[in-house]
């Protein structure tokens, strides 16, 4: 197991030792933007690639508390913490200067920070040697955005909601539709230096939705951005700056080349990523036998990606019309019983989610690369919720859960990723 994993395992008892006290008015910021020197685009609904870019992670909810006022996402994050950012390059798409832009979330706009030519473009740093006519994506973490609250753990969750974020660039490409293929092995020390990042700010993936433009080859633009400030305060981690060091390059990879098949209706899809919310708390509604089906088949499509990594999905299932209660995997029985308390439980005694829902999730891995594997997660995470957004079932990440005593539960010694559960 790797290092970082087994040191951040939560536990009965750790939770209880170390007790989180926060004051939110430290809490860093959740947004980066460019100087206004930079050329900035709005984004306007009723053009199809701004509506597009908006549907992955734009700002969808306003919510209003004493400490003042917050916006809610298309995709979820941990916490509402939001440590992700996106940047994208554009080439041949009309209606855009070809580029590479950043998305700047706080004005649903996108900043131009680097014009790129037809000989140019980030393309040779995804490893590819032709120009790519559409979007090449890039998403990084900006750490202490999330490891003020969740402190070491946080490296976890950047790479969850970084899976999030490309399971919503997966899911709005549906809207055009296009295929996106998910790119961990990318040049991430060069680009990383190349846009400024100093240590505070790192690429974890990027993502594809282009295709090669025949006979036209470009060489690696190179540029040098300035630094610009993403979270306001800063506290550096070494644990988790070692962490991600070492697992930045990815060995062995298994490409996954087989085409997801997803059979959503784009209007409805448009609606259901546009009111997507993760759901509090669960009234032990059941769910029916076809819609458990219907959310199983869309999570289980391969994801396309340069490197597969093999990630384990247990189901606990509490309330599905018809279907014997117990402990799935993939399908099969693992053990017959009532098991909600005990999911429940596990999930960091979070009763109102996995005991209250129909179904629990834990999601586990004994993959090597962490970067890859963490993101899987992420990505099966968030066709979760969409899946069952469009059936109108409620769903919640959970990133929180006693790790040892999961494993106990579900028979195995891997990673454990992830929890969610769904219900009504
Ligand atoms: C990786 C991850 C872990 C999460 N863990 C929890 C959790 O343990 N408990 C919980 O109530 N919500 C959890 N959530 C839900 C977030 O709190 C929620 O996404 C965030 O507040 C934004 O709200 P929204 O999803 O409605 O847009 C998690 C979400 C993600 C993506």
């Amino acid at each position: 197991m790797f290092w970082y994993h087994a040191m951040t395992k939560h536990s009965y008892n750790s939770v209880r030792m170390n007790p989180n006290r926060l004051s939110w008015e430290d809490q860093p910021s959740t947004y980066k933007n460019y100087p206004e020197a930079y050329q900035k685009f709005k984004l306007n609904l009723e053009e199809q690639e701004d509506n597009f870019l908006y549907h992955i992670a734009g700002l969808t909810a306003k919510k209003s508390y004493p400490s003042g006022e917050y916006y809610l996402r298309i995709n979820p994050s941990a916490g509402a913490l939001y440590p992700n950012e996106l940047y994208f390059q554009v080439r041949g798409v009309e209606g855009s200067v070809d580029g590479i832009y950043h998305y700047e979330v706080s004005s649903s706009s996108v900043t131009l920070l680097q014009e790129i030519s037809e000989e140019e473009g980030i393309e040779p740093y995804f490893g590819f040697k032709t120009a790519m006519k559409g979007y090449l994506f890039l998403v990084s973490a900006i750490y202490y955005r999330s490891s003020w609250k969740y402190k070491n753990r946080a490296f976890r969750y950047c790479l969850l909601d970084a899976g999030h974020l490309l399971g919503s660039i997966e899911a709005a490409a549906l809207l055009k539709p296009h295929a996106v293929q998910v790119h961990y092995t990318i040049d991430k020390e060069k680009l990383n230096r190349m846009f400024g990042f100093e240590e505070r700010e790192w690429f974890l993936a990027g993502a594809v939705m282009a295709v090669p433009i025949h006979g036209s080859e470009v060489t690696a633009i190179e540029f040098a951005l300035p630094y610009v400030d993403g979270s306001r305060s800063f506290e550096k981690n070494e644990l988790i700056e070692q962490a991600y060091y070492e697992t930045m390059v990815l060995e062995s990879c298994q490409k996954q080349i087989k085409a997801p098949k997803f059979t959503y209706n784009t209007t409805k899809l448009q609606e259901t990523l546009f009111t997507r919310r993760s759901q509090r708390g669960f009234d032990e509604g059941a769910i029916t036998k076809g819609q458990f089906n219907y959310i199983m088949e869309s999570i289980h499509q391969p994801i396309l990606s340069d490197c597969d990594e093999e990630v384990s999905v247990y189901v606990v299932v509490n309330r599905v019309l018809d279907m014997p209660l117990g402990l799935y995997k993939d399908g099969a029985y693992i053990e017959y019983g009532d098991f909600a308390r005990k999911a429940g439980y596990l999930s960091l005694e979070q009763y109102s989610l996995s005991q209250q829902g129909a179904v629990a999730f834990f999601l586990t891995s004994k993959a090597k690369n962490y970067q890859a594997l963490y993101q899987k997660a992420g990505i099966i995470g968030q066709r979760l919720y969409v899946a069952a957004q469009y059936m109108q079932i409620g769903c919640s990440g959970i990133g929180a859960y006693y790790d040892d005593e999961v494993n106990e539960f579900v028979g195995n010694d891997e990673m454990v990723l992830y929890a969610l559960a769904i219900g009504k």
